[in-house]
C-alpha cells in the first residue's frame, strides 16, 4: 500500500531496507533497468513474503519515442491509431522494467487556461470514452502477464478538469448531474474495459477533496460500478489533506485516505508512519486493509510478476524502432488540424516552390516539439519542421528565427525574417508556446501567442507573401489576433519526435489534413469556459437578438441591447468549433436519412449518408453525429 519514488538508477541504504523489509509495494520513476532488476531480487529473495514490487511511471503520449499530446492525438478521431500509440509506449517501457503507467489521463477539459489540457483527450465525453479506452487496451494489451504488457491508470478521478480559474490543483464544485453526465462518463468506459487502476485527484470537489472522497471512491467507484482494481493517490495527495484543510495532522490523513478507499499512497508516508497504529487501536478495520492489499495482489498476479523475470530481456530491434518512428508520424498527421486554407494557399508544391522562408522560434527546436511529460522521451529521435522541409523540396529554404524563443519579446530579430520573406515566394512561420508553457502547473491567463510573435506574424504579412503558420502548443491558443494576417493555419499541437516529416507531409501534399478538433478555440480568454455541448438556457442569443460594443448607440435604453446570453464585445461563437477541421478535398453528404421521424424510448433509430470526396485528391473524413434530447426531466446540451 506504500509507493515511493526511486533514486534514478541507484539503491539507497533507505530503500534497500525498505525493500527488503517489506515496507514497499511500489516504486515510482524507476526506469533503469538494472536496478529495477535488483530491487525486485531483492523484494521477491529477501523480504517476508517475497511479494514482487510494482514499477510504475509516466508513460503519458510515448515513452522513448514521443508521440503528439494526447489533446493532439484526440485530435485523430481514430481509436484504433491512439491504441497503436499505446501499445508502442507500453513495448518501449517495458524493456526498462515499467509494470504500470500512469495513463491515459481522462479529465474532461473545458478550460484551455489548465496546462493539463494538453494530456486530456479534450471536451466531449464520449470521445474521451473511446480514445480513453483504446489507450488501456493498447496499454495493457490483449493479454496482460505478457512481457510488454503494463497496467494502465486513468486519472485524474474525478473532475479535475474543472479546476477553478484553470489553475492547477485548485477547487472544483461539480453538482452530481454534471459530474455523472460529463466528468466521470471516461472513467467509467475504462473500468468497465477493465482498466486495473485509478488515480485520485488532487482537486477538492464540493468541500472533500476526492483524495477522501468516499462518494467518489466507494459509493460511485465500488458500489455502483464494481471496480475491482487498485485506486492510488496522486503524488503526496494523501498528506495534502491536511493543507487542504480537510484533516488535522497525516495520521488523519492516512485515516481518511485509507477509509474513502485509496488503496496506495504515492510518494507521502502517512500510512507507512501510522497504519499499523489505525490497525491496532481498531480505528481502521483489518478489512480496509484486506481490501486494499487484495486489489494491489490481484494487479500484480493479473500482471504476471510472481512468474515473469522482472524485465523482459527483449530489447527494441532497429526494425522496430523505425515501425515506432513512422506511427509516429502517421499519429502526427492525423493529429494536426488544418484551420484554415484561404486560396488554397495549401498544399504547396514542393518541385514548384522555389524559395521558402521557414521563419520562428519553433521551427528547428527537437524538444519543444515534444511537448510535456516527456520524462523518457529521446530527444535526438526528433525531426524538426525546418529539417523535413530542407530533405523534402529542391528549391532554396532560408531560415530565420526572429526570435529566441516563443516568449521571446525582443523584436530585433524581426527584420531580418521580414527580408527573408521577401527574398522567397512564401513564408512558412512556426509559432505557439513552447513546451514547458503547457502541463501541469503551467497555467495562463492570457492565451494569445506570447513574445513578440503577433508582432512578427504583423510585420510578415505586410510584405504581402503567402503566409503559411504552423502552431505548436499544447492548447487551443487564442488565435484572434493572427487569424486574419494568415492564408494557411495548420494547427499541429507539440506534435512529437516525428511532428517535422508530418508538417512537410501535410504543406507539400504527400498528406491530406483530417484533424478535427476535439476541443473549441476562444475568440478570447473572456469567453471560457466555451464547450460545444453546453446548456441552451432561457435567453438563447440569435442573430438579431446581439448588439456588439461597436454599434451600441450611446445612451440607449437600458433594455435595448438583445437580453439574451451573450457578451457585448465577442461573438458567442467560438472561434473554431469542436469537431472542425478543413480538408485538401471537399466532402458532399447527401440522402441523409433517418429511419423514422418518431422513435419510441429504447428503441434504435439508424441514420444514413451517403458521403463522397468530391474533390481532386484521396482524403479522410470523420463523420460525426449530433443529437439533442428537445426535452428533459433535467435541461439536457444543444447538442
Ligand atoms: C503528478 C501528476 C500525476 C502523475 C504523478 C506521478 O503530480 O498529478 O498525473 O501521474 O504526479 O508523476
Amino acid at each position: 500500500m506504500c509507493q515511493i519514488n526511486g533514486a534514478e538508477g541507484t539503491i539507497t541504504d533507505e530503500l534497500r531496507r525498505s525493500v527488503a523489509a517489506g515496507q514497499l509495494g511500489s516504486v515510482l520513476n524507476e526506469v533503469d533497468r538494472e536496478t529495477v532488476i535488483a530491487l525486485q531480487q531483492i523484494a521477491m529473495n529477501e523480504s517476508r513474503l517475497g511479494i514482487p514490487l510494482l514499477f510504475g511511471r509516466d508513460v503519458i503520449h510515448g515513452f522513448r519515442t514521443i508521440l503528439p499530446i494526447p489533446l493532439g492525438q484526440a485530435a485523430s478521431w481514430d481509436p484504433e491509431l491512439v491504441q497503436a500509440g499505446a501499445r508502442w509506449a507500453a513495448r518501449e517501457a517495458s524493456v526498462q522494467g515499467v509494470h504500470w503507467t500512469f495513463a491515459p489521463m481522462i479529465d474532461i477539459a473545458r478550460d484551455p487556461r489548465w496546462g493539463r489540457i494538453a494530456e486530456s483527450l479534450g471536451e466531449d465525453p464520449y470521445l474521451t470514452s473511446v480514445l480513453g479506452v483504446a489507450m488501456v487496451k493498447g496499454f495493457q494489451g490483449d493479454d496482460l502477464t505478457a512481457s510488454d504488457a503494463i497496467a494502465a491508470c486513468v486519472k485524474h478521478f474525478a473532475g479535475y478538469g474543472a479546476s477553478e480559474s484553470g489553475k492547477d490543483y485548485n477547487t472544483t464544485n461539480i453538482p452530481e448531474n454534471e459530474l455523472r453526465n460529463i466528468y466521470l462518463r471516461p472513467f467509467k468506459a475504462a473500468v468497465q474495459a477493465g482498466v486495473c487502476s485509478l488515480m485520485a485527484s488532487f482537486s477538492d470537489l464540493d468541500g472533500v477533496p476526492a483524495t477522501a472522497n468516499r462518494f467518489l471512491l466507494t459509493d460511485i467507484l465500488r458500489n455502483e460500478w464494481g471496480f475491482d482494481g487498485f485506486v492510488v493517490s496522486d503524488w503526496d495527495a494523501v498528506r495534502q489533506l491536511s493543507v487542504h484543510g480537510l484533516t488535522e495532522d497525516d495520521r488523519a490523513s492516512a485515516f481518511e485516505a485509507v477509509t474513502a478507499g485509496i488503496d496506495m499512497e504515492m510518494a507521502s508516508t502517512t500510512f507507512a508512519r501510522f497504519m499499523t497504529e489505525l490497525v491496532e487501536t481498531g480505528t481502521v478495520p483489518i478489512s480496509a486493509i484486506d481490501a486494499s492489499v487484495t486489489r494491489i495482489l490481484e494487479v500484480k498476479f493479473r500482471l504476471g510478476l510472481f512468474d515473469l523475470p522482472s524485465v523482459p530481456s527483449v530489447e527494441m530491434t532497429d526494425d522496430e524502432q523505425s515501425a515506432a518512428l513512422e506511427l509516429a508520424r502517421r499519429v502526427a498527421v492525423e493529429s494536426t488540424v488544418l484551420l484554415k486554407n484561404d486560396n488554397a494557399t495549401l498544399p504547396l508544391d514542393p518541385a514548384v516552390s522555389n524559395k521558402i522562408a521557414v521563419i520562428g522560434p519553433l521551427a528547428d527546436d527537437p524538444y519543444e516539439q515534444l511537448g510535456t511529460w516527456i520524462f523518457d522521451g529521446d530527444v535526438s529521435l526528433s525531426v524538426t519542421g525546418l529539417q523535413a522541409i530542407r530533405q523534402m523540396v529542391r528549391g532554396a529554404v532560408t531560415f530565420e528565427p526572429a526570435l529566441t524563443t516563443s516568449r521571446d519579446r525582443d523584436p530585433e530579430g524581426i527584420a531580418r525574417a521580414v527580408e527573408a520573406v521577401r527574398e522567397a515566394s512564401v513564408a512558412i512561420l512556426f509559432l505557439g508556446e513552447e513546451s514547458i508553457l503547457s502541463g501541469e502547473a503551467h497555467c495562463r491567463t492570457d492565451l494569445d501567442l506570447p513574445g513578440a510573435q503577433v508582432e512578427l506574424v504583423r510585420r510578415i504579412r505586410k510584405v504581402g507573401k503567402p503566409v503559411v503558420a504552423v502552431i505548436s502548443a499544447g492548447r487551443p491558443l487564442t488565435l484572434s489576433t493572427i487569424v486574419d494576417d494568415v492564408d494557411a493555419l495548420l494547427y499541429a499541437w507539440h506534435g512529437g519526435a516525428m511532428a517535422g516529416p508530418a508538417i512537410a507531409d501535410l504543406i507539400f501534399g504527400r498528406a491530406n489534413p483530417s484533424g478535427k478538433l476535439p476541443v473549441s478555440f476562444p475568440r478570447n480568454v473572456g469567453q471560457i469556459p466555451l464547450y460545444y455541448n453546453h446548456k441552451q438556457c432561457g435567453r438563447p442569443p440569435s442573430a438579431e437578438s446581439m448588439a456588439f460594443i461597436d454599434d451600441i448607440p450611446v445612451r440607449p435604453r437600458q433594455t435595448s441591447l438583445g437580453m439574451t446570453a451573450y457578451h457585448l464585445d465577442v461573438h458567442p461563437s467560438p472561434l473554431f468549433a469542436f469537431g472542425f477541421g478543413l480538408s485538401y478535398t471537399l466532402f458532399s453528404y447527401d440522402n441523409i436519412v433517418v429511419s423514422s421521424a418518431r422513435i419510441p424510448l429504447g428503441e434504435p433509430v439508424t441514420v444514413s449518408a451517403e458521403v463522397t470526396n468530391a474533390g481532386e485528391v484521396a482524403g479522410v473524413e470523420v463523420v460525426q453525429l449530433y443529437v439533442r434530447d428537445l426535452v428533459g426531466s433535467t435541461t439536457r446540451p444543444i447538442r
